[in-house]
């Protein structure tokens, strides 16, 4: 049986797709079948893993509005065990077209694509768009869990109420199964108070939503006692290099990280 988790929070620039890039790829090299799809029109993840415009002729908006099949798209990645659906800035038009096809069930329509190509696969990670629009939905109507990255910033947990609302009106619409997976607090920095305070409003808020941290975390960069994703340069270095960050800098403190999470969701399978 596979397992579909999307990766989403509605605020640009907190790390959804340097979670679904690394978690996918560190999946990957625990030799599990690893589908990741990207569904934002800015194509980070797809840019991120290596691949250019000129790489490959249709992506998820040929899917999504039934010029293509799921598989036809399908790019094998570097590494064998991971898969790629790209995307295209194209994905921008993807309301509208629903809108004129006069299309019915349109927040199921990447479920019913997955269908065909789902139980090839032992995990498929899903790489949000920044919007609670059409796209997020199918995002988390297909997923049978969500984690939520969390900027270790200021105003971290603002919007984090309205994107609960949206999940459990999903929840109680279309996906009853939809679990949270987890909080994870991203670009963490253990010198910074800021940080500390916002892993702090998490735990107060959500505790049993964030990820245990099992193996003895450096006190320099993560938490100790939950999985964090410390604020690392290497990290925000390996998409220019086309890579996840454990074929950039397997030793980083993001890729460990990024490692212990794919450990933590293996454990709880
Ligand atoms: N843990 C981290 N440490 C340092 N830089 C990071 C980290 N996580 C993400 N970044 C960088 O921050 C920016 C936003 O991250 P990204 O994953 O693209 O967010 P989102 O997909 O939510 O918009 C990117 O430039 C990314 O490389
Ligand atoms: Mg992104």
């Amino acid at each position: 049986m596979s397992e579909i988790i999307a990766i989403a929070n509605q605020k640009g620039g907190v790390g959804k797709t340097t979670t679904a890039v690394n978690l996918a790829a560190s999946l990957a090299v625990e030799e599990k079948k690893v589908l990741l799809i990207d569904i934002d029109p800015q194509a980070n993840a797809t840019t991120g893993l290596g691949f250019a415009r000129t790489d490959y002729e249709y992506n998820i908006y040929h899917v999504l509005i039934g010029r293509k099949k799921m598989s036809d798209i399908i790019l094998e990645t570097t590494i064998e065990t991971l898969d790629l659906v790209p995307a295209n800035i194209g994905l921008v038009g993807l309301e509208k077209d629903f809108y004129d096809s006069g299309i019915k069930n349109k927040e199921l329509v990447l479920k019913e694509k997955l269908a065909e190509v789902k139980e090839k696969y032992d995990y498929i990670i899903i790489d949000s768009p920044p919007a609670l629009g059409p796209i997020t939905i199918n995002s988390l109507s297909a997923a049978n869990s969500v984690i939520i990255p969390i900027q270790c910033e200021f105003y971290a947990l603002e919007g984090v109420a309205q994107l609960l609302n949206t999940i459990k009106l999903i929840k109680k619409t279309i996906n009853p199964k939809l679990k949270i997976k987890g909080f994870l607090p991203t670009m963490y920095s253990a010198q910074n108070n800021l940080s500390k305070n916002v892993l702090y409003d998490l735990e107060q808020h959500f505790s049993s939503k964030l990820f245990a941290s099992e193996s003895d975390t450096n006190e320099e960069t993560g938490d100790g006692r939950y999985i964090v994703i410390p604020r690392n340069v290497k990290l925000a270095e390996s998409p220019s290099f086309g890579k996840p960050i454990l074929l950039y800098d397997i030793k980083s403190s993001g890729s460990i990280a990024y490692q212990n999470l794919a450990q933590s969701i293996l454990a709880a399978s």
